[in-house]
């Protein structure tokens, strides 16, 4: 108890010695792995530098996207996007930095194993917008994992080309807005622009086909029932072969028997 109100007192003190910052956090937080954090790129760095606000104890929130973006400039465009203006409203279920790049264990998101590669970030962007209850509460699409992961895009990444569309490709990493928005790289009148990237010439044409298509009556008619009829007729076909095998091989046992 004694050594707990002295820590208190002297802890603006001892936290401001860096080199023994960790040990200090340590006193408290005891079963903290620090492996992960040393595994990171940002290996090395102080406690303080992510926590600023752990100087005084207690403390309570104590990550801030702004002290990562002190660092990383690049990144302040989060701020103007959707997820980032909600932030600042105090909105939960948006994403901050450490929901896209994790928390201690942040890779280089050239790194296969970092949470934006390109093959692990539909995944990461899905956690959030697959789910029909966010999707629901703030009236937006759901389903956007499946209907990119179905796609030629999403397909095409499947089988390992990486230069194929992701979820950045097209909605950008941290300037992300609304459809609906002007400045937005999905609105459409800066589609050609944005698939241009990647498709020459892409008119306006080119980009009037969905991206995200739901096979869901409702949402869109067409490829339901399309996909429906193909399902079935496949599933008939299947079956009616698989008959006709069972019947062929049942009358060649009986002539063997006979004969
Ligand atoms: C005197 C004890 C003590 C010391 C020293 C201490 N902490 Fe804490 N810390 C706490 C307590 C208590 C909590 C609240 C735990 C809880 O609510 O689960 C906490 C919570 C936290 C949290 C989670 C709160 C959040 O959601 O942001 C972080 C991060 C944190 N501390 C970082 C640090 C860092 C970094 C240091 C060293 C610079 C440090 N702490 C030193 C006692 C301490
Ligand atoms: C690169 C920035 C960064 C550095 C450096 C850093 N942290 Fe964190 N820390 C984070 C982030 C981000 C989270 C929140 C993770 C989340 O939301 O999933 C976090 C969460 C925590 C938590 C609360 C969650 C938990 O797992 O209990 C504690 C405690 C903590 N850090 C302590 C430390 C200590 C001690 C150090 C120094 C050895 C340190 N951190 C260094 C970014 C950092
Ligand atoms: C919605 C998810 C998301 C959020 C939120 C997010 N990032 Fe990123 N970040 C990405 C993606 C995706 C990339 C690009 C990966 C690539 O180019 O392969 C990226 C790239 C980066 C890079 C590498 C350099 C660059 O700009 O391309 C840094 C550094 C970075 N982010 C830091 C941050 C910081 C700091 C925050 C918070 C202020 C943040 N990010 C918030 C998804 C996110
Ligand atoms: C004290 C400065 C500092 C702070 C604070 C900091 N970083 Fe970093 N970060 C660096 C340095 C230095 C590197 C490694 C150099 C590089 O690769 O650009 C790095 C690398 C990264 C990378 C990999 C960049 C790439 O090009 O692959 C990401 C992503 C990243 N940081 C995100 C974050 C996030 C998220 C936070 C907050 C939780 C954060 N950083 C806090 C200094 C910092
Ligand atoms: C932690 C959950 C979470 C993650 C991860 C996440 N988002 Fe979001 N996203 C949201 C929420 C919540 C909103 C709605 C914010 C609002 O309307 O205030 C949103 C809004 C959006 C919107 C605008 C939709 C509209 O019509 O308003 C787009 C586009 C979007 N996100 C794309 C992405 C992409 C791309 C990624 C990955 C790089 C991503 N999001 C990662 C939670 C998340
Ligand atoms: C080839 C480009 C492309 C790719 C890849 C892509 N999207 Fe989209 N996305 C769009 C376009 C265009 C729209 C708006 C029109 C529509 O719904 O088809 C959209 C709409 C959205 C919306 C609703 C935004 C709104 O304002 O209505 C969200 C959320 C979203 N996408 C998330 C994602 C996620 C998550 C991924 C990755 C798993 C992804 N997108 C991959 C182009 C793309
Ligand atoms: C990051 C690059 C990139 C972006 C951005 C991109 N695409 Fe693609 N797209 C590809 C690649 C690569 C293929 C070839 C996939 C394959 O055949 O394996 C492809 C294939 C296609 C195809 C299949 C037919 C064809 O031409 O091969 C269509 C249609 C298409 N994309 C539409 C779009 C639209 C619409 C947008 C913008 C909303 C867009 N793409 C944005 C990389 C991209």
């Amino acid at each position: 108890m004694i050594a707990i109100i002295v820590l208190l007192f002297t802890w603006p003190v001892l936290a401001t010695q860096q080199s023994e910052e960790a040990e200090t956090c340590s006193l408290c937080h005891l079963d903290l792995p620090l492996e992960p954090l040393q595994a990171s790129v940002h290996q090395g760095l102080p406690c303080m530098s992510c926590h600023p606000g752990a100087k005084v104890v207690p403390h309570e929130r104590t990550m801030n996207p702004e002290a990562c973006a002190a660092c990383h400039p690049g990144a302040r465009a989060y701020w103007e996007s959707i997820h980032g203006r909600a932030y600042l409203q105090g909105v939960p279920d948006v994403p901050d930095c450490a929901a896209c790049h994790g928390g201690h264990h942040i890779l280089s998101t050239k790194d296969p194993d970092s949470p934006v590669s390109s093959l692990k970030l539909p995944q990461t962007c899905g956690r959030c917008h697959e789910n029909a209850g966010i999707s629901e509460r703030f009236g937006l699409p759901s389903h956007r994992y499946t209907t990119y992961i179905d796609s030629f895009h999403g397909i095409s990444l499947r089988y390992g080309n990486l230069v194929a569309a992701n979820c950045t490709s097209c909605h950008g990493n941290h300037l992300i807005l609304a459809a609906s928005d002007k400045d937005s790289s999905i609105h459409p009148q800066n589609l050609p622009k944005t698939c241009g990237q990647c498709h020459p010439n892409a008119g306006e044409n080119f980009t009037k086909g969905k991206i995200h298509v739901e096979a869901r009556p409702g949402v869109s008619y067409g490829v339901w029932a399309v996909r429906l009829f193909y399902t079935g007729f496949i599933g008939l076909l299947g079956f009616f072969f698989l008959t006709h095998i069972v019947l062929d091989a049942i009358k060649w046992l009986r002539r063997r028997h006979v004969y």
